[in-house]
Parts: C-alpha cells; sequence; structure tokens
C-alpha cells in the first residue's frame, strides 16, 4: 500500500510554533528532572536557553509517579568500587565498568539534594532499630549531608517516606527552569503534555536540529530546535502482551507513559544501541506488581514454592543452572533468582509464596526481646503500617488487591509471579544507547569515551536515565545524578561549538502533514464501515498493539512461551514486525488521545524491533530467567562476553549489528 500524504483536505491544520532553544530536555522523570536542575546551573551564567518537554505533568510523571518508599542506590559507607562490582554481577558479566564507576561517584549528592528538598529519609533510632523520616526529623536526627546514617534496607538501598518523592524532585527543576527563563527572557520554557515523536535531522547530515511534537490537549505542533538535547523519555512497556489482559489491561508494573519513546528518538537520529537484547522480568507480587524488594530486604521475608522450599537452594535447580550459565548462576543475580523460580513454577510447584507472616513473626518477636512487650506490641504496629505504606506509597493498586481479598500480611501469604517483559536500562536491566563516558577513569579503553560523558554517537544528542545501555542500578537517585552529568556535558557541547545554528531538514509545514496523517486517514476513510474500529483502509491504535504484542509474546519470548525463543521463532517474528510496521503507515486517530497512542504504539514497534534483532544476534542465553535462546539455552564466555552493538538507518530501514569488545576495569 501507497503512504498517504495530509493535505488537510479532511481535517484541521494545527497550530505550528517553532521554540529555539539552546538545550532541549526531552522527559521530565527522574534524569529530565536532575538534568533541567543542573543544565539551569551552568546556563544561566552564560545567557544559554534551556527547554523542558514532558508528554504528562512533570509533578507526576514518569516511574516515580506514584511515589517510592525506597531509594536503591546510596553508596555513603561503601565504596564506589564495590558499587561496580555488584551492578556487574547483577547484569551478568557486562557492563560499561565506567559510567557505572561514574554514576556511583555522583549519586549520593543527588541524594541529599533531596533530602535538603524536604524527602523524609528514614534514620537510625538510639536503640538500633528504624525511625520513619517524620519520626527522625522529631528525634533531631542529623541529615544524610551532616552524617546522618540512613536505614539501610539492603547494602545499596535505603528508606524514605516517598509518596511525593516526584513532586518533591520535579519542583526543584521547575525552579529552575523558571531561574533560566527570567534570566534569558523565554516566554515558556517547561512544556508539559507535549508529545515528542521524532527527531529531524539537520541540513548538514550529521546532527540532530530538533525534536518534533504534538500537544495531547489542544491542536498544536511544535518544533524545538535545539543546539544539544537530552533524551530522558525512558524504556518501553506494553510491547510484549501483559499478564493483566481484559478489565485488567493497562496495569502493569512498568509506568504506561514509557512507550519506548526514548529508544525510537535515538534510533531515528541514527544513534548506536547497546545490549539491547537485554530486558527486565522483575519478579512481583501477583495481578497488582506490587514490589518485592522491600519484603526481601527490609522486613526478610523468604519465598518459596507452594511446599514451603526455598527454591534458589533447590539442589537439582542450582546445579543445571551452573551447568548451564556457570559461575554467574552462582552470583544468584536478579535474573538467576527468576531463573530458579521459573524452574519451580514449570515444575508445577507453583504458587510461588512470599511468606510474609513468617517473617513479620521474626521482626515482632525481636522487638519484643529487645523493647518488652508493650513497646515492642506497639513498634509492631507500626511495621504493620509500614507494610502497607510500602505498597501505598509506590503500588497502590497493590493495596487495594490485599484489600479486596482479604489479606493481612502478617496472617496470608501473597504470591509472587514474574512479569511481562519490559525494555530499560535503569532498574535491573540495561537496554539503551552506547554513550561516552566521562574518560576520566584509571583503565578506560579508547572506545568508552569520544568527547563529552553520556553523549551518544550522534554529536550533540545526550542520553539519560533508562535510555543508557550496558550500566543498569541507577534507579531513581542514579537516573537524577545522569541527568545532571548528561547536563553538565551538554552545556560544555553547546559552548564548544557557539557557531551552529540548526537547520532542520524538515519544514514546518511537512512536519504538520507528517503528524496529522493519521487524522487525516481516520477522516477520509471513516465512513466505509459501520463500525470505526474496523475498516480496511486504516489500522487503529488498538489493533495495531494488539498485533504488536501478540507478535511480541509469541515470537519473540513473551510469558506464552515462558521467556523462550529461538533464531527460526525471532526470524519468523520479524518477517510478522516488517509487516505491521508496513501497516503502520496507515495509522488512523480520531481525536488527540489516538494520535498519542498510534505515535506510543509505533516507538514501541521500533524498540521491539531492536530487541528481537539484538536477541538474534547473541547467539547465547546471557540472561537466563529474562529470557532464553533455546538454540543456545548456556552462556558463551569465549564467543559472546562482549557488547552487541547496533545502528538503524531510519531512511533505507537497515540494521547493522556488531560486536564491541568488554573491558573489566575493576578487578
Ligand atoms: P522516568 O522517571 O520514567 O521519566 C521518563 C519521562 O519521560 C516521564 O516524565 C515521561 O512522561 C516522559 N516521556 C516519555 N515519553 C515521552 C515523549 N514521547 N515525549 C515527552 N516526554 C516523554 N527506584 C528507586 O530508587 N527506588 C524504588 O523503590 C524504585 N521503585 C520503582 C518502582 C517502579 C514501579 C518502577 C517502574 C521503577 C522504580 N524505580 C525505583 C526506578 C526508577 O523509578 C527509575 O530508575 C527512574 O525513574 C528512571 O528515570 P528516567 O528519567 O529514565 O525515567
Ligand atoms: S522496585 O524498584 O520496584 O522497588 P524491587 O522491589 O525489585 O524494585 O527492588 C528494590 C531493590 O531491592 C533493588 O535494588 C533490587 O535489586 C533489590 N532486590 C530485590 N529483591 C532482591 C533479592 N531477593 N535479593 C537482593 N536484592 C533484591
Amino acid at each position: 500500500m501507497e503512504k498517504e500524504t495530509c493535505t488537510f483536505s479532511y481535517c484541521k491544520r494545527p497550530e505550528v510554533t517553532e521554540v529555539e532553544c539552546d538545550l532541549l530536555i526531552m522527559g521530565g522523570g527522574m534524569a529530565g528532572c536532575g538534568a533541567a536542575y543542573e543544565a539551569c546551573r551552568w546556563a544561566n551564567e552564560k545567557g544559554l536557553k534551556v527547554v523542558l518537554v514532558d508528554k504528562a505533568a512533570t509533578d507526576r510523571s514518569g516511574a516515580v509517579a506514584m511515589g517510592l518508599s525506597a531509594i536503591n542506590t546510596y553508596v555513603g559507607e561503601n565504596k564506589v568500587e564495590d558499587y561496580v562490582k555488584y551492578v556487574r554481577n547483577d547484569l551478568m558479566g557486562i557492563i560499561r565498568e565506567d559510567l557505572v564507576f561514574d554514576l556511583g561517584r555522583h549519586v549520593d549528592n543527588s541524594v541529599e539534594l533531596f533530602e535538603e528538598w524536604g524527602l523524609p529519609i528514614w534514620k537510625k533510632g538510639d536503640d538500633g532499630f528504624s525511625l520513619d523520616g517524620f519520626q527522625a526529623a522529631e528525634a533531631g536526627k542529623k541529615s544524610l549531608k551532616d552524617g546522618g546514617t540512613p536505614v539501610r534496607s539492603g547494602k545499596w538501598q535505603i528508606m524514605i517516606n516517598g509518596e511525593s518523592y516526584k513532586v518533591i524532585v520535579a519542583e526543584a527543576a521547575k525552579k529552575a527552569l523558571q531561574s533560566n527563563r527570567e534570566k534569558t527572557g523565554m516566554a515558556q520554557n517547561h512544556f508539559e503534555r507535549v508529545f515528542i515523536v521524532k527527531a529531524v535531522k539537520d541540513t548538514n547530515g550529521k546532527d540532530v536540529a530538533a525534536a518534533i511534537g504534538f500537544s495531547t490537549r489542544e491542536n498544536k505542533i511544535y518544533s524545538f530546535k535545539a543546539k544539544a538535547m537530552i533524551c530522558a523519555t525512558a524504556g518501553a512497556v506494553n510491547c510484549f502482551r501483559p499478564r493483566s489482559v481484559g478489565e485488567g489491561m493497562g496495569r502493569t508494573w512498568y509506568p504506561v507513559f514509557s512507550s519506548g519513546s526514548g529508544y525510537a528518538f535515538g534510533m531515528q537520529a541514527g544513534a548506536e544501541l547497546s545490549l539491547m537484547e537485554n530486558r527486565f522480568v522483575p519478579a512481583r507480587f501477583k495481578d497488582g506488581y506490587g514490589p518485592v524488594g522491600a519484603w526481601f530486604l527490609f522486613f526478610k521475608a523468604k519465598a518459596t514454592d507452594s511446599f514451603g522450599n526455598d527454591y534458589c537452594a533447590d539442589k537439582e535447580y542450582f546445579d543445571d543452572a551452573v551447568a548451564r550459565y556457570g559461575d554467574y548462576a552462582k552470583g544468584l543475580g536478579t535474573a538467576i533468582r527468576n531463573h530458579l523460580m521459573m524452574r519451580a513454577m514449570k515444575d508445577g510447584r507453583g504458587p510461588i509464596l512470599m511468606q510474609t507472616p513468617a517473617a513479620m513473626a521474626a521482626l515482632g518477636a525481636a522487638f519484643k526481646e529487645k523493647l518488652g512487650d508493650k513497646e515492642g506490641a506497639k513498634k509492631m504496629k507500626h511495621l504493620e503500617a509500614e507494610a502497607w505504606e510500602d505498597f501505598l506509597d509506590m503500588a497502590i493498586g497493590q493495596a487495594s488487591i490485599w484489600a479486596a481479598t482479604n489479606i493481612e500480611p502478617d496472617k496470608s501469604t501473597s504470591e509472587i509471579m514474574p512479569t511481562e517483559p519490559y525494555l530499560l536500562g535503569s532498574h535491573a536491566g540495561c537496554a539503551g544507547f552506547w554513550v561516552s563516558g566521562p574518560g576520566d577513569i584509571a583503565g578506560t579503553p579508547e572506545h568508552y569515551s569520544w568527547g563529552y560523558n553520556r553523549m551518544s554517537t550522534v554529536p550533540g544528542l545526550f542520553m539519560a536515565g533508562d535510555v543508557v545501555g550496558a550500566s543498569g542500578h541507577k534507579f531513581s537517585s542514579g537516573s537524577h545524578a545522569e541527568g545532571r552529568l548528561a547536563a553538565k556535558a551538554a552545556i560544555a557541547y553547546i559552548l564548544d561549538h557557539a557557531d551552529y545554528k540548526p537547520a532542520p531538514k524538515m519544514s514546518l509545514d511537512e512536519i504538520a502533514a507528517e503528524l496529522y496523517l493519521p487524522f487525516e486517514i481516520y477522516e477520509k476513510h471513516k465512513t466505509y464501515t459501520t463500525e470505526p474500529g474496523v475498516n480496511p483502509n486504516y489500522i487503529g491504535p488498538k489493533a495495531l498493539q494488539a498485533r504488536l504484542m501478540k507478535i511480541a509474546d509469541e515470537y519473540f519470548g513473551g510469558v506464552a512461551t515462558w521467556y523462550m525463543t529461538s533464531k527460526t521463532m525471532l526470524e519468523e517474528g520479524l518477517k510478522k514486525l516488517e509487516m505491521l510496521k508496513e501497516d503502520a503507515n496507515k495509522m488512523a486517530a480520531k481525536d488527540l488521545h489516538d494520535l498519542l497512542r498510534c505515535f506510543e504504539n509505533y516507538h514501541r514497534i521500533l524498540s521491539v524491533e531492536a530487541h528481537a534483532r539484538h536477541i538474534l544476534f547473541r547467539e547465547e542465553s546471557r540472561y537466563p530467567g529474562y529470557y532464553y535462546r533455546g538454540d543456545y539455552n548456556k552462556i558463551d564466555d569465549a564467543n559472546w562476553k562482549c557488547f552487541t552493538n547496533s545502528r538503524y538507518d531510519a531512511e533505507n530501514n537497515t540494521w547493522e549489528l556488531k560486536k564491541v569488545p568488554y573491558v573489566q576495569m575493576f578487578k
């Protein structure tokens, strides 16, 4: 089918606004807010204009929208080198150690700022037990910056009262943007509910001159021309068919706002990806997707099969894992723990249970022993409230499920389950772009650093947070810190390239025609059938998404096949995906909500295509428990202890994949 063109014969031409700035930050999540805060500090002095665009309302956008109950990366009393080793173990031996070290040496400063901005952080009480953030303040406990001792749930994690975490972080970013607006006289530099669709190359053929997008509330299109850009629009969810379908559709662990825009933007700009075969399959409380970290680490709960056995200690499962995946299995990282859980489930030993009553009873006994019956019981009541608050702070739906199904965590166990796969690079995953490191860390090989920290292989296009590859376990604090690192480097880039004047390859008319094409297609053909959702002349967002999810789930190792795929399955799925990509030329939108969903789905298609092509390229199962190549179900260090990088040529719809050497910088 020929691609249609929008001549605005059927739909109304939108207002098109060109916004000129020096630095454009895309995404107002943790990384975007960190970038805005840091960029303005340097830009204000030089009179440089900083603009931030978010598809949602920055106060409650991104993965931290609901809030969190822990900050998962705070180095504190630990050594940064040990953080690098921890991340390397969890991500099966291949990470960019320069990026991880760089993150580790800067992350605590972001956490200290959060506390200064008003985030309540738990502290150790004089009796050795925890005080929540408010109790700690009342007891006059010192701030982290002044040497206060946080409550550690794990070696790297600290507890917070984090319901309003995102609002606090966004406020600092918004204040910074306001100061930049006042300094530079810009009328507006914070655009909310504007969805970035794609990169527009410069007429010089190498730079990205503009990012284009549309308002999700008004008939307005924007072209943001910038000398440098930071892409912080996070990873991709809802590419694979989720476990929650039907009435539960839309409930996932990863935020539904993250539709692969970050990957799509960089790919369309020609930036190199790394380890895009990686994914994250979190083990979560079933159906509500409640996080498990606090239960495992803070409450010290055990997960078992339904007979009460610890599947991680099962000799048969463990020995088999070591035989296939070598010493990596002994590290018991996130993927391997999933793998052992799946073994038990496949053997019919499910459901897997989080033993919350035993954990709470043990803590209750410890309180009573140390504090006596009365004080111990009081402490226990507070702990029960914390158990609920852990979910109320960051996965409210899970608390609702507990309430609706009469679960009291001190009395009944809860099911946990591996979720559908997500693509991301800041949690226990590392799919994203290949970026330059800082270059100043001893032992950095030449191919890890090309001038500006966190710059992609496209000059002037920087990456931060979930879209950065090969360096997971940044979490909320690390993503904020990485945004700051990228921003500082981007400002240096702008100053070093003061003569560059962005000249986008597309005219404003062409931009409007491309972005509003789905409206034109819908209006032109909608009367052909009596049911607008079914029409031979177009594909609506719902159908597009269902087809994508089916292909990914069944061919690329989703839950349908217990995360199993192979060369033949991937090749067959890719053929189907190619057809879907062609059909995406006929996307139809009846309103702005549909238009958003059309382009979100297009971004998902590109993200998942990169994912599948990378899995196909890497002929081993590097991440058992996340996905398996049935035809190569082992780890093969001799051939694959390397990065796998790819570049998509959007103009010609072609791919290049290659191996890139991994260098161990920390012994
Ligand atoms: P996000 O914070 O998700 O921000 C992405 C931003 O991009 C959003 O504002 C979004 O609106 C915007 N955006 C997306 N597409 C577009 C587009 N096309 N145009 C414009 N804007 C766009 N970390 C912890 O430290 N502790 C925890 O307890 C913890 N729990 C978590 C629980 C869950 C459920 C999840 C999903 C993550 C959790 N994390 C936790 C990890 C942490 O939230 C992430 O590491 C961090 O938010 C990633 O930062 P980011 O800026 O890359 O993405
Ligand atoms: S959250 O970000 O959604 O809260 P999650 O609950 O999985 O994630 O984990 C929080 C932190 O605990 C992360 O740093 C994660 O790696 C760690 N974690 C979770 N489960 C375990 C476990 N069983 N053993 C060790 N660390 C764990």
